[in-house]
Order: C-alpha cells, then sequence, then structure tokens
C-alpha cells in the first residue's frame, strides 16, 4: 500500500498502459483520477473499480478540459499528488515530404501540449499540497527513427526536453517531473493507429507479440505492468533525488545492434575474419 492516502490522475487510462497504471495505484491504496477521451469504457470502469476512482470524460487535445480534469480531481479526493500524462495515439503516419501543417498540428496538440498543460494544471494543486510528482509517458521513439510517425516521434522527443525544463522551473516547489521512453508495449495502440477493424486488432497484436520477442535482449513483449511498476517507481519515495530523467523501459531494444545481444548473429569484428582465421 505505497500509496495510501495520495491522488494520482491518469490520463488515456481506459486502455493499455494507462489501464495498467490505473490497476496498480489502485491496489496500492491511492484514490485514481482517471481522465480518458473514452466515455464509455471510463464509465464502465466506474462500474467496476469502487469509490477509490473516479472518471472524467477528457479530450487532452483540449487545455479547458485538462483544467477541468485536475480541478475535479481536487474536488473529489481533496489534492492531487502524483500525475501521469500518458494520453496518446500514433497520430498521422505522413512522411515528412507530405504531412499537413493541420495533421502536424493535432500530433503536437495529442502528444506534447497535453502534456505540457498537464503540468502546467498541475502545479498550482502540487503547490498546495506541498510537492508532487509528475510522470511523462515519451516512447523509444525520441531516440531513433524507425519506430514511429516523425510527428510522433518529434513530439515524444519534444516531451523529454519539456521534462527537464519543467523539473528545473518546479524543484522550489518539490515537484519532481520524470519520463518513461517505453519499447515495444503490447496494446491497442498499433492496431488503432493503423485503423484496423476488430479481427485485424487481434491480428496485429499476436504478430507484435512475435516481432517485439525477436527484435531485443529481452526475448518479449513489454506489457502495461512493466510501464506501471516504472510510473510508481517514479512517483514514489524511493525516488525523491530523482528528478528531470527518463528511463528506458525497453527489453534493451536500444542497447545496441542486434549483433552485440544475439548470439545467433554474427558479430561486426566477426565479419572482418578471413576464413583461415575463424
Ligand atoms: N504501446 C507502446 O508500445 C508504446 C510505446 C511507446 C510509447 N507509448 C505511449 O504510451 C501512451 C499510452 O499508449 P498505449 O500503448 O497504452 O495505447 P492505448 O491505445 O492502449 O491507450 C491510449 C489511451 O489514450 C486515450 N486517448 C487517445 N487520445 C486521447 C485524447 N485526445 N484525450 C484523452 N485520451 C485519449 C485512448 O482512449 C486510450 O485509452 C501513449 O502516450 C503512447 O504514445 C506506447
Amino acid at each position: 500500500m505505497r500509496f495510501e492516502g495520495k491522488t494520482v490522475v491518469i490520463t488515456g487510462g481506459s486502455s493499455g498502459i494507462g489501464r495498467g497504471t490505473v490497476d496498480l495505484f489502485l491496489r496500492e491504496g491511492a484514490a485514481v483520477v482517471m481522465g480518458d477521451i473514452d466515455s464509455a469504457e471510463g464509465t464502465s470502469m466506474m462500474a467496476s473499480l469502487g469509490d477509490a476512482f473516479h472518471f472524467k470524460q477528457t479530450d487532452v487535445t483540449q487545455e479547458n478540459e485538462i483544467t477541468a480534469l485536475m480541478d475535479f480531481a481536487a474536488e473529489q479526493t481533496g489534492g492531487i499528488d502524483i500525475v501521469f500524462n500518458n494520453a496518446g495515439a500514433g497520430g498521422p503516419r505522413d512522411a515528412i515530404d507530405e504531412i499537413s501543417g493541420d495533421d502536424w498540428d493535432f500530433a503536437m496538440a495529442l502528444l506534447l501540449k497535453s502534456v505540457a498543460m498537464g503540468i502546467r494544471h498541475a502545479a498550482p494543486h502540487m503547490k498546495k499540497r506541498g510537492g508532487g510528482a509528475i510522470i511523462n509517458t515519451a516512447s523509444v521513439c525520441a531516440f531513433q527513427a524507425g519506430f514511429g510517425p516523425v510527428a510522433y516521434s518529434t513530439a515524444k522527443a519534444g516531451v523529454l526536453h519539456l521534462t527537464k525544463l519543467a523539473a528545473a522551473e518546479l524543484a522550489q516547489y518539490k515537484i519532481r517531473v520524470n519520463a518513461i521512453c517505453p519499447g515495444f508495449i503490447q496494446t491497442n495502440i498499433f492496431a488503432t493507429t493503423l485503423g484496423a477493424n476488430d479481427a485485424e486488432k487481434n491480428q496485429i497484436n499476436t504478430a507484435l507479440g512475435q516481432v517485439a520477442a525477436g527484435v531485443q535482449p529481452v526475448a518479449r513483449p513489454g506489457v502495461p505492468n512493466d510501464i506501471a511498476e516504472t510510473v510508481a517507481y517514479f512517483a514514489s519515495e524511493a525516488a525523491g533525488f530523482v528528478t528531470g530523467t527518463h528511463l528506458l523501459v525497453d527489453g534493451g531494444l536500444l542497447v545496441g545492434s542486434q549483433a552485440s545481444w544475439d548470439p545467433e548473429m554474427p558479430g561486426m569484428l566477426d565479419a572482418l575474419l578471413p576464413e583461415s582465421m575463424k
């Protein structure tokens, strides 16, 4: 019960990583206030998760809805201690030489401005509490090409820098700000981004499990609880000296080329050896 007496606000908690995080914080004794655009799922969670769970339909691209979510959380529970700015989607998939300005603006609103406004409107409540912890969802896409669309990846890189700057500005109020960079986590985000129907969704999720198991040293896809545990760490007193940084939670996806960790792959030096030296 690490979070008894604490209030945590989680965006994008109707599905995937956010849902796993809702479950963890409820298990650990927190009051959880969840904001998501998906009101059907949020309402059904209200019916099943008990009195410590609160839901407010929230579109994180709209600043006034983020303000309303934070105010609602404080009204319902007395204040805010922890915020997980997590809602997101793959967004527009167009290449840089094809994307429209409007699509670019949408991706930034959904993935970057939403995090900035989440921090902006959580901070006054945390100041009243005498401190707090903010955790933002970035991605491995912030570091390398090839994992996500250009607008998505650019926004996620922005989330990392925003995390540092916010940590610097808010330290005086005892508010810590950190980010998590998930790798391949088995959620609906890939199917949703590709516009898949239910049957295609299942096929995509099965394929994701197989692909993820083969592209990184930890031979399995991530699950939402892998990220939830990291959120809990950043939110807890154990991380009291940790701010303005990020943690890759990616099964080693970014550790190096496949030859560096896969014993079946010839290494670069092996490729240099003449036959007589092999
Ligand atoms: N799954 C992965 O492999 C992965 C990897 C890196 C980063 N991420 C990031 O993790 C976060 C969560 O994604 P997920 O994988 O759990 O996906 P998901 O699709 O399972 O969940 C995303 C949630 O965000 C909500 N959402 C979408 N647009 C919204 C909006 N405008 N306002 C409010 N809520 C909205 C959805 O309704 C959904 O509940 C995202 O920020 C995503 O970019 C995911």
